[in-house]
């Protein structure tokens, strides 16, 4: 199988990036290495690591055993909390590890708001993009009031906040916040670490058009004109996850899988994390 090509999004700086990609948080070295070859082998065009994934050397492996030219590719890493003072210095030690020049889009992963050092950190990936080691610039885990702050500062728009999103915590007014500036909307846990799966009403969805739980609600990500990043080490889910585009989910079920958002967050609460 190969998968036909990715569909996009345009950024708001003017930069297209694949909407769908493979993330890689909690696989090792060696698995983000056979993950990455393997998924970029199958078509996807997006990466999604992390400097605090541990993971970055192997994800460059897996970059350099794809055989894909550079610019065919998105990658994507962040700066973990506690770089927040020298962004610079972390996406060096990033892009040494990664075996790359640049990366696609480089986010702060959370804005630990007591530290209060985001607006600075913003300032540094806007130099950052200015000297092309970061060709977008975005952040992650930015609720309102932080994104407001960025933007008062710095007059630049981050292109994406990667966000929890999924079927139990879908952050509506928080991507009509992004809507009104511009801002993709990136699902991190989309398929809620995999707990949402056995949700009925998903499930019913699922069985009916003939495809996997998974599928299902990625399909509904990529119609909602999310950009979603799957995480699976195993080949036959990776490949799973990428069978996206010869299906649809019909309008009744979109409001079906949109009424199943209930504020069951699973990660930490950006307001106080860090
Ligand atoms: N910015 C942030 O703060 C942040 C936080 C969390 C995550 N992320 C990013 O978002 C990515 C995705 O989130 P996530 O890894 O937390 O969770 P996820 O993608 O929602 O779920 C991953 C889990 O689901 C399983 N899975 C994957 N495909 C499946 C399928 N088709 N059927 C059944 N099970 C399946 C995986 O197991 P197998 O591997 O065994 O298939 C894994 O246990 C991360 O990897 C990371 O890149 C970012």
């Amino acid at each position: 199988m190969h998968l036909p090509p990715n569909p996009t999004l345009t950024l708001n700086d003017g930069r297209v990036m694949p909407q769908f990609g493979l993330g890689t948080w909690r696989m090792t070295d060696f698995e983000a290495t056979a993950s990455v070859r393997d998924a970029i082998g199958l078509g996807y065009r997006l990466i999604d690591t992390a400097a605090i994934y541990g993971n970055e050397t192997g994800v460059g492996r897996g970059v350099q055993a794809s055989g894909l030219r550079r610019e065919e590719l998105w990658v994507t890493t962040k700066v973990w909390n506690d770089r927040q003072g020298d962004v610079a210095a972390a996406l060096r030690e990033s892009l040494a590890k990664l075996q790359l020049d640049y990366v696609d889009l480089l986010l702060i992963h959370w804005p630990v708001p007591h530290q209060k050092r985001y607006v600075e950190a913003w300032r540094g990936l806007v130099e950052l993009r200015s000297r092309g080691l970061a060709r977008s610039i975005g952040v992650s885990n930015f609720d309102a009031d932080h994104l407001e702050a960025i933007i008062a500062d710095s007059r630049v728009v981050p292109a994406v906040n990667q966000i929890e999103l999924h079927s139990g915590f879908q952050q509506r007014p928080l991507c009509e916040f992004h809507a009104r500036h511009k801002i993709i909307t990136q699902a991190w846990s989309p398929l809620g670490q995999g707990k949402v799966l056995l949700d009925p009403v998903i499930v019913a969805i699922a069985q009916k058009l003939r495809r996997s739980p998974a599928q299902v609600i990625l399909r509904s990500h990529l119609q909602a004109g999310l950009s979603t990043i799957p995480k699976s080490s195993s080949p036959a889910r990776i490949k799973e996850n990428g069978a996206l585009f010869d299906f649809a989910i019909p309008d009744a079920d979109m409001a079906a899988l949109l009424a199943l958002d209930g504020g069951n967050r699973l990660g930490p609460d950006p307001a106080v994390f860090g």
